[in-house]
């Protein structure tokens, strides 16, 4: 379904997964976020890569599942479980409905990926979820996916970044508004939805994320993708 959800002058509220957002999610995201199509299909590719046998591969804040269905479709091993997880009742229905039929050993978990338990991991992914989880609980997160990775497995992270240089980050937002107009958001649209994001995207700049992955534990990360203000992050254990 096409999203409209900003098209009109009501009070705006911050920004929640509910039913609302779930019904047009695909469409948002793909018109939102530049880069999008292509960050999982390197999910995929990094699957190729790094999955193992006999191991765990998390998709966390898996909305209505694409990741997830990447990491199954570019999975080559042997007795793989996929849990996606999210804390949104509603992404959760629409994810085990999408999947539910498509992927063997999937379990689809409604949780907050603060309070889950990581094992005998080979990926984990964060694709554009951190940016969501309060920043003073970030620390704790990325310590306990280092835990729960076997080593030579991965943690792939996409976020929405910013640069500390003002006059660089306001090209980089004006060229991504143009690329919401250009896929058909109104000025209106854009102007709600980045009020109604305002206080739960907390967007940290490129330097931060990868000090913080050194901090705790990787020995190295690199940012492999980046489409104006998005980028990824692979991190090897
Ligand atoms: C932008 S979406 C992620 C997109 C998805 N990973 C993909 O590749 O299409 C962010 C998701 O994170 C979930 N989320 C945010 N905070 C969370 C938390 N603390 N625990 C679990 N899920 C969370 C939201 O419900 C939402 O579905």
């Amino acid at each position: 379904m096409r999203d409209k959800l900003f098209n009109n002058q009501s009070d705006i509220v911050d920004f929640r997964f509910d039913e609302s957002v779930v019904s047009v999610f695909d469409d948002m995201v793909k018109r939102s976020v530049p880069g999008y199509e292509a960050m999982i299909q390197m999910i995929g590719l990094l699957t190729r890569t790094y999955g193992k046998d006999n191991s765990n591969y998390y998709d966390l804040g898996a909305s209505t599942g694409a990741t997830t269905l990447a990491l199954a479709l570019n999975n080559k091993n042997a007795n793989v479980r996929f849990l996606a997880v999210d804390n949104s009742v509603q992404m959760v229905d629409q994810c085990q409905q999408n999947l539910g039929d498509k992927i063997d050993n999937l379990e689809v978990i409604c949780s907050d990926i603060n309070d889950i338990c990581i094992e005998n991991a080979s990926i984990v992914v964060l694709n554009l979820t951190l940016q969501f989880i309060d920043i003073d609980k970030r620390d704790a997160l990325v310590t306990k996916i280092y835990d729960g990775l076997n080593p030579g497995g991965v943690l792939i992270i996409s976020e929405k970044v910013h640069v500390n240089d003002k006059n660089e980050q306001a090209q980089l937002t004006e060229l991504h508004m143009d690329f919401k107009r250009a896929n058909g958001y109104s000025e209106l649209e854009i102007a709600n939805k980045r009020q109604s994001l305002e206080n739960v995207l907390l967007t940290e700049n490129s330097e931060t994320h990868l000090k913080r992955l050194s901090k705790c534990g990787f020995i190295g990360s690199t940012c492999y993708f980046q489409c104006l203000n998005f980028a990824s992050f692979l991190s090897v254990k």
